[in-house]
């Protein structure tokens, strides 16, 4: 009801508004980096596991792409990420000394479960859930459990639940780099700082809302776009161009940036918006070309440039500025912006943004 809104317009606007609190409370009693937080056993297991298998669906499996980012740069354990659907029917060569690790906000989605379920058929014992539920029976399932803390989640396009899946994954990733003698105290202690500043930092990108529902006037009156992202932020434009196609119906598709010229780039006219998100990481010049190559088609570009990265807006090429760069936790503040285009682009079209056609909240039946 109106109350529970308090002063927004849909559950997905309050819950993208909430991801400061949330994801402050994932993280909340952590005071530095120790198996246990997964579970009694898991100094054990992560003792034992020389690799990691990620299974899960929608929103959940762009926070395991992004997770294998992490994980192999800063633990350095070879990750594989699994669509659920695919992994339970397809043959895959098994090992035992896997870390099975499962991504649910509701912990019941059954191709999960049954992804799951397949894993421990093939002989590996070692189960971890990321899950927002702790009585669901993904987490019954698994040996050892992380539970997020997003809240309730009414909107049907996942935002919070997202994020605090994100800050859980880097805390997993801590804490395999820590098992693994992969993690100094001065890291550890870096890592932490940058972990406690999440919420403030959120905060400051929830600010350019006014600038992104400009942009969403524009996008309301398109029926493609293309997004772009380089590394860790490619999941993270898989996940804007989900949350894009979810709510407002318009046809969205994201890209690694330097795949651009394998196809894409064939679709680019001036009719095709290209949102890149820009973070001033090691790739930034790499992207630079990139973008380079959308305005000599003629496309439009949407850049989300963090503030030190030094591209300014020009001749169809418009800038929001992120506050700042945040290293290894950028993709939990870029997703946040990605988020309200799609929201206030999907409130420009005046689709039901809470309940879009066709979808469901959680995905109980195959
Ligand atoms: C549905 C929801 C998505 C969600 C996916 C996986 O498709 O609409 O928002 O990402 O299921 O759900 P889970 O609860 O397993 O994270």
């Amino acid at each position: 009801g109106a109350a529970e809104l308090g002063p927004y317009r849909h559950f997905m606007q309050k819950e993208i508004f909430e991801q400061p609190r949330v994801v402050g409370d994932t993280l909340e009693g952590v005071i530095g980096i120790m198996p246990e937080l997964f579970g009694d056993e898991a100094y054990k297991v992560f003792k034992q596991i020389d690799r990691v298998l990620i299974l899960a669906c929608g929103t959940s499996y762009y926070a395991g792409l992004t997770a294998k980012y992490w994980i192999e740069s800063i633990a350095k354990v070879p990750v594989s990420v699994e669509i659920a659907s695919e992994y339970r029917y397809r043959d895959s060569v098994p090992h035992p000394d896997t870390l099975v690790v499962t991504i649910s906000q509701s912990g019941e989605t059954a191709d999960t479960i049954a992804a799951l379920k397949h894993a421990r058929s093939l002989g590996m014992e070692h189960t971890l859930t990321i899950c927002n539920v702790a009585t669901s029976a993904m987490v019954r399932e698994c040996k050892l459990a992380y539970i997020t803390r997003a809240g309730v989640e009414v909107g049907v396009a996942s935002t919070k639940a997202f994020t605090t899946q994100l800050a859980a994954l880097f805390l997993l990733t801590l804490t395999l780099a820590q098992v693994n003698g992969r993690l100094s105290e001065e890291e550890e202690t870096a890592h932490m700082k940058a972990m406690r500043h999440l919420p403030s930092a959120i905060t400051a990108v929830l600010a350019l809302e006014p600038q992104i529902i400009a942009w969403a006037e524009e996008f309301a009156r398109k029926e493609n776009a293309l997004f772009l992202g380089r590394g860790m932020h490619y999941p993270i434009a898989l996940e804007g161009a989900l949350k894009l196609k979810e709510i407002s119906y318009i046809h969205a598709e994201a890209y690694p940036a330097g795949e651009l010229k394998h196809g894409p780039l064939a679709l680019v006219t001036e009719e095709m918006p290209v949102v890149t998100i820009a973070p001033n990481d090691a790739l930034i010049e790499k992207l630079k070309s990139n973008m380079q190559e959308v305005r000599a088609r003629g496309g439009h570009l949407y850049v989300f440039a963090d503030v030190d990265s030094r591209i300014t807006s020009g001749e169809g090429l418009h800038v929001i500025r992120l506050p700042e760069h945040y290293g290894c936790l950028s993709p939990i503040l870029h997703v946040v912006s990605l988020q309200l285009l799609a929201y206030h682009t999907a409130l420009a079209r005046g689709t039901d943004v809470d309940k879009p056609r066709n979808l469901a909240k959680s995905v109980t039946v195959e």
